[in-house]
């Protein structure tokens, strides 16, 4: 390892060193670039790495969205497409699967995960109305203010604090909960929005006991409880590591006892469920079901395809099952954990506990000299960028928007996200983004930040461009 440390094994950390649960069967070249021509790429691209070419970088980290890698059963169902409009037999294997690792009774397919929240959004929201949620994510919100609703955060303080290490800091402070059904009153509550891992606080996780206790308080005041399943199975591994009772119990055991204390639940099958595209919302309630297959042939398509082909279907079939294998998740979060452990050992400071699909760099103290204005964590994935390829993405100011008053929000969190797709980088990939990081550590002092210079209206991070002070 050059300069640094010399190579970490698990044995380093106190534990046998894990291998990846695969082999590789088709290879995709990467994009190895001079520093010339990344500086090009990124005054190009505003120095927003949500517009880089995908050919500029070289390990991409953007997003663990999308960009996993499918197995050989998934893609041989690729071929077992069954393309009729409607009722086709892919359908029927998704809802199936659905129903067997989620518990939830009726399945709506959806194109993503953003096309699920709109249509729960629009079915189960009353303008007027609060959701309260465990920390906020950018889609999910957006839809629930454009049904009308306002978003209340009722996720522990100590999901803020990036420092702080509770193992569940994921979980809804039920006080702040109720608290909010009695300011407003429990019928002004159209739902409670609850997510697993929750993505903007690092990937932090959700105690079985807490989803307990939240579906308790909300059946006690009349309110449902819907879950953003997106990473749920990751979850499920952080409560067989960190709660009493559930060592012996296997993750697609607990995925399911998990669902069983919510109403309801919808996906982003980009993530856990190993596919390049797809999502779905699922409940088991009749009434509400029969309204959002109703709203789905307006919005996506037939409700037996919901914007999907066939294929995507079938692939998500497949990959929902090897997605709640225990050495399947044990491996992708161990993934996460053996570059966030290797970073630790170098004292960069990131959010603890490492989370399950990400490395959440704390940008306020990377870049101690810049305020908030300044955008430190875009100015992190840019420097990061700029001196190895490796592309990431801001979660912090830039991420939170604006309030109804025009203001920046200001998220305590300011971080910059390392994000590991699913089975496609290996162990050497880890250690020289670590490298990477280190030497954008080393340099910290040099940073200068940037100041905005185009800003969309929504969910700005996607688009917005920059320039360097
Ligand atoms: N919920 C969570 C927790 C997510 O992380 C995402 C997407 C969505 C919902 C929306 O799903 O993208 O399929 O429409 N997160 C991606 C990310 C974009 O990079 O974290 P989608």
């Amino acid at each position: 390892m050059s300069e640094h440390e010399p190579r970490t094994t698990g044995q380093q950390f106190g534990r046998r060193s894990w291998a990846e649960p695969w082999k590789i069967k088709m290879v995709e070249p990467l994009a190895v670039t001079t520093r010339e021509q990344r500086e090009a790429a990124l005054e190009g691209a505003g120095y927003n790495t949500f517009l880089l070419r995908s050919e500029d970088v070289y390990i991409d980290l953007l997003t663990d969205s999308g960009t996993s890698a499918m197995s050989d059963r998934q893609w041989a169902g690729m071929m077992l497409g069954d393309e009729a409009y409607a009722g086709s037999r892919n359908f029927y294997a998704l809802e199936r699967a659905v129903f067997e690792h989620y518990g939830y009774q009726h399945l709506i397919p959806t194109h993503q995960g953003r096309g699920a929240e709109h249509l729960l959004s629009r079915v189960a929201i009353r303008p007027g109305q609060w959701v309260p949620g465990n920390m906020y994510f950018t889609t999910t919100r957006l839809h629930q203010e454009l049904a009308g609703a306002t978003f209340e955060d009722v996720i522990i303080d100590e999901a803020h604090d990036p420092a702080d290490l509770h193992p569940f800091k994921g979980n809804v402070d039920l006080a702040k909960l109720r608290a909010l059904f009695e300011r407003v009153g429990p019928e002004n509550v159209a739902y409670v929005s609850l997510a697993g891992t929750v993505n903007m606080a690092g990937g932090q996780p959700v105690s079985m006991a807490n989803a307990r206790d939240v579906h308790a308080l909300a059946q006690e005041h009349g309110v449902k409880v819907y879950l953003d399943a997106t990473r749920m199975v990751e979850n499920a591994l952080f409560i067989q590591e960190r709660e009493d009772g559930y060592a012996d119990r296997s993750i697609a055991e607990i995925l399911l006892e998990f669902c069983s204390h919510t109403d309801g639940g919808w996906i982003s099958a980009k993530k856990d469920s190993l596919v390049n595209i797809g999502g779905w919302l699922a409940v088991n309630d009749q009434e509400l079901f029969e309204e959002l297959r109703n709203q789905v042939v307006i919005f996506e398509g037939l409700h037996t395809y919901g914007g999907l082909a066939g294929r995507d279907m079938e692939a998500m079939a497949i990959g929902t099952r090897e997605s709640v294998q225990d050495e399947h998740v044990r491996a992708r979060v161990g993934q996460v954990r053996y570059l966030g452990e290797l970073l630790s050992s170098w004292d960069i400071p990131m959010v603890q506990p490492i989370g399950g699909h990400a490395i959440f760099l704390d940008a306020r103290r990377f870049y101690e000299h810049l305020p908030q204005d300044r955008f430190p964590a875009q100015t992190l994935a840019a420097e990061l960028y700029l001196d190895s390829g490796i592309r990431s993405m801001e979660r912090g100011i830039v991420s939170a928007g604006r309030d109804a008053a025009g203001e920046h929000k200001r998220p305590k969190l300011e971080l910059t996200r390392l994000t590991i797709p699913r089975r496609v980088y290996t162990q050497a990939h880890m250690d020289v983004t670590a490298e990477a990081v280190k030497a954008v550590w080393d340099a910290r002092e040099q940073a200068r930040g940037l100041t905005m210079t185009y800003e969309p209206k929504y969910l700005r991070f996607f688009q917005a461009r920059f320039e360097p002070l």
